[in-house]
């Protein structure tokens, strides 16, 4: 045996050498060198000087008196370890603790904001080393206490979270090593997001996440509930946030490690019987426990083996291909991207059992609920999900999401509902409740991307007019908020603008239909004369298009004073269409989504893809290609394919009686009866109570007799005769109270059987466009 062996096994046999002082406290005139100890009052710490490992450095230490295999709990001079035994520690008159080796300092407490008289040192049962003023019991007058200075080992009692007031963090560092003490680069953290949420880090990645609080448990941890040993809990308020537990028998003794080498939390329990530490629980647990495994709206499903991941309902593999191979990271899709600007147009599907998402961006209210908590989230385009913040009971307070949504875990048990914000068509189409003009505004919306959202300008010459033409079009792009494509992705979405996906061809280009990656359906205009005549009518149109889709968010339903200028603003500009516009414009596709509201809620008729221009003295035309959507077209129109502008009057028949009732043509159902929407107002007519039909009656901005005149003429725009319905310029005047309404007949079509099957026009129906139409595409209401 050499020497070096010797003074290794001397030592480590230091700790049962010791003298212990039996005290439990030191002050001003005792000092503790290395070989003393204090003992906790009732046996169950002791504070003394270390070796940990297989280290010959000291340290001065906290830990189990009675655990034979010396469990160390807490580290004073964590970075700054002596080495020999020269170690003393002193109590001083400003009642800091000093640590020293031969008189140099090592390590020190830091209370010079408090007033120390008579100071002493006592080590508690509970192991947290205090500094207090003698006779002082009240632990917030504590001059200082090492259950505020943690190292990797979490006690019960000890607090992890924030002090608020003074701006003092308890986090949990593991050791770099079983050798080394110093702080490693893993810890556990509290993060003082809006929503707050604890996570296991490295460095400054996110390795695990607990999830935030929910009043019951971490989003991902229900299994903290009903335990007979610890209880968990959170407070927080104004001063304080943080998690603690507390024991159910107090001579049970658990810990809680954050381990360096594994990255995971460890919670012990001593076995007494078998003198041993059980491990007790583990964090990471699963698979589905590593951060974002499944990237943005993926759903980590953890009752499956192996565990994998989904893409939420509603979502697709971002890249199908990984997915397939298990390469999750990538996250998922949309299947129908949202429309946003509108934010009636979008909903909220329900998904339950989940941990909720990361709460880096979210918002809190814990005073308002769940209902307050889905308007404001609806108000505001980039709030992807809300839920209760609290679920104990029915549940209470308001957490709102930003951003994409990741980390989430389908529970087995337990777990939480979160309210996704979806595209109106995802929503479950049984609930029909839904405040209905939304669908009116959503509507209209919807028409208007088909044509709009995607446009490029590309030149076929490399010639200097396709040169302006670039840089025209990114001047212009800086006071609007498109998507812009490159030329390569709208290539790809339109089979290389193959024949077969071509949709018409219009006066300064052909039409092609494509899809993008994420199976939305666009139609693409390719300008075939670069930066030639029609180029600037074409910016026009997109400008003034995408300045209509960013609408304000600040609406909530429309009051019927609004709705009736509404209907006013739209019989204005069809009136201009049929005959105060130079020529004659049949529209042949008005509907709501065809209508589309500005910031300030002015009507605009757009989509003018199926208009015919008519001579002024013609009255009517024939086609054998009928187009339009159905429950819109007139029963002449949709059966003998007769148009005319009586076939418009009709549509907009549709359209006042869809703003009154707050219902869509297409999705209109009644329990008590068979009829569609026309027939359901119909009935309500020759049944004397037409003003059951109006879908608000609280709102009264606009007198009932206004708004029974309305629903009259939109019985009369409706009726089954051409012949028998007024024109425009009626429909104005009588709208203004300014002519006699007759009495209306039977509409149309009035019930729902004999009714053609209705579906919304697809792109392929887009017909050729010529200059002229185009340049009207969007006509402002006088
Ligand atoms: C002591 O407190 C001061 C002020 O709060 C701080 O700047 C300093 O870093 C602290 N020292 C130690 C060793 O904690
Ligand atoms: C607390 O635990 C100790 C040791 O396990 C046991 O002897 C004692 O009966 C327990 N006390 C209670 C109240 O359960
Ligand atoms: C929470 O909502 C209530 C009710 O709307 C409001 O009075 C309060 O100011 C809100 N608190 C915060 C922090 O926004
Ligand atoms: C939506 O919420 C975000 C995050 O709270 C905020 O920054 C933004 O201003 C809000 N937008 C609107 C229109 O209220």
């Amino acid at each position: 045996m050499d020497i070096f062996s010797v003074m290794t096994m001397v030592a480590c046999m230091l700790p049962s050498l010791r003298i212990s002082v039996a005290n439990d406290s030191i002050n001003v005139s005792k000092s503790m060198t290395d070989g003393e100890s204090l003992v906790s009052k009732g046996g169950k710490f002791e504070l003394g000087f270390f070796s940990p490992g297989n280290s010959q450095k000291r340290y001065l230490g906290i830990w189990y008196k009675n655990v034979p295999n010396q469990t160390v709990v807490w580290v004073a001079n964590r970075e700054n370890p002596i080495n020999d035994s020269s170690g003393i520690l002193t109590l001083n008159t400003t009642g800091n603790l000093v640590l020293t080796q031969n008189k140099s300092l090592v390590w020190y407490t830091n209370n010079s904001h408090n007033q120390a008289q008579n100071p002493v040192a006592v080590l508690l049962e509970s192991g947290n080393l205090v500094i207090r003023n003698e006779g002082e019991t009240n632990p917030e007058a504590y001059l200082w206490q090492s259950f505020d200075y943690p190292s990797d080992t979490f006690l019960p009692g000890m607090k992890l979270g924030w002090n608020l007031r003074t701006g003092h963090e308890w986090k949990l560092t593991a050791w770099k090593s079983p050798d080394d003490p110093s702080p490693g680069d893993v810890y556990r953290v509290f993060k003082l997001y809006n929503y707050p949420e604890l996570y296991v880090m490295k460095k400054t990645k996110k390795l695990y996440r607990f999830g935030p609080w929910n009043g019951l448990y971490f989003s991902g941890m229900s299994d903290l509930q009903n335990n007979t040993v610890h209880s968990f809990y959170y407070v927080s308020n104004k001063d304080e946030i943080y998690y603690a537990y507390s024991l159910a028998n107090d001579s049970v003794i658990v810990r809680s490690v954050t381990d360096q080498t594994t990255s995971t939390v460890y919670r012990y329990k001593w076995v007494v019987g078998e003198q041993n530490w059980r491990l007790s629980r583990s964090f990471p647990t699963e698979f589905c426990d590593t951060y974002s495994v499944c990237g943005a709206y993926g759903n980590c499903v953890s009752s499956t083996q192996p565990q994998a991941c989904n893409c939420l309902k509603g979502f697709s593999p971002n890249s199908p291909q990984a997915w397939k191979s298990s390469y999750w990271s990538g996250g998922c899709v949309r299947n129908k991207p949202l429309i946003c600007e509108e934010k009636l147009s979008d909903g909220f599907v329900k998904f339950k059992g989940l941990k909720v998402p990361d709460t880096t961006h979210t918002w809190l209210n814990e005073s308002i609920g769940l209902e307050e908590c889905r308007v404001k989230c609806l108000s505001n385009c980039s709030c992807m999900a809300f839920a209760n913040s609290d679920i104990r009971g029915e549940g209470s307070g308001c957490v709102m999401w930003f951003g994409d949504l990741i980390d989430m875990k389908q529970l087995q048990t337990d777990g939480q509902d979160l309210y996704i914000r979806m595209h109106a068509s995802e929503l479950d189409r049984h609930k029909k409740n839904m405040p209905v003009v939304a669908a009116f505004t959503s509507a209209a919306i919807c028409g208007v991307l088909l044509l709009s959202s995607y446009f490029f300008c590309r030149s076929r010459r490399r010639n200097n007019a396709a040169t302006n033409c670039w840089k025209d079009k990114s001047e212009k792009d800086d006071n609007m908020d498109l998507q812009a494509f490159d030329f390569p992705s709208i290539s790809n979405a339109t089979n290389q603008f193959s024949e077969s996906n071509k949709l018409g061809q219009g006066g300064f280009g052909p039409v092609y239909k494509g899809m993008l990656p994420n199976g939305q359906e666009i139609a693409v205009k390719r300008l075939s004369n670069i930066c030639g005549q029609g180029l600037d009518e074409f910016k026009n149109e997109v400008m003034l298009i995408a300045k209509l889709q960013h609408h304000s968010a600040r609406r909530a339903l429309l009051g019927w004073a609004k709705r009736l200028e509404i209907i006013g603003g739209i019989a204005r500009g069809l009136l201009y269409l049929h005959q105060d516009s130079k020529l004659k414009i049949i529209h042949r596709d008005l509907k709501t989504s065809n209508v589309l509201l500005d910031s300030n809620m002015n009507p605009k008729i757009s989509d003018f893809g199926m208009a015919r221009t008519f001579e002024l003295d013609q009255d009517e035309e024939n086609t054998t290609r009928i187009m339009g959507t159905y429950g819109y077209m007139s029963p002449e129109y949709a059966v003998h394919g007769s148009f005319s502008v009586k076939s418009d009057v009709y549509s907009f028949g549709v359209i006042i009686l869809e703003i009154i009732s707050g219902r869509k043509i297409k999705e209109f159902i009644d329990p008590h009866h068979d009829l569609n929407l026309l027939g359901h107002a119909w009935r309500l007519w020759i049944q004397q109570r037409p003003m059951q039909l109006m879908d608000d009656l609280a709102d009264n901005s606009a007198g009932l007799s206004e708004i029974l005149r309305h629903i009259h003429i939109g019985l009369l725009c409706v009726q089954q005769r051409p012949e028998d319905r007024p024109n425009m310029s009626s429909v104005v005047l009588m709208l203004n109270g300014e002519k006699l309404l007759p009495q209306p007949s039977q509409p149309g079509f009035y019930t729902g059987n004999n009714h053609p099957p209705m579906r919304e026009s697809s792109p392929r129906n887009l017909e050729a466009f010529s200059f002229s139409e185009m340049s009207n595409s969007v006509l402002v209401a006088r």
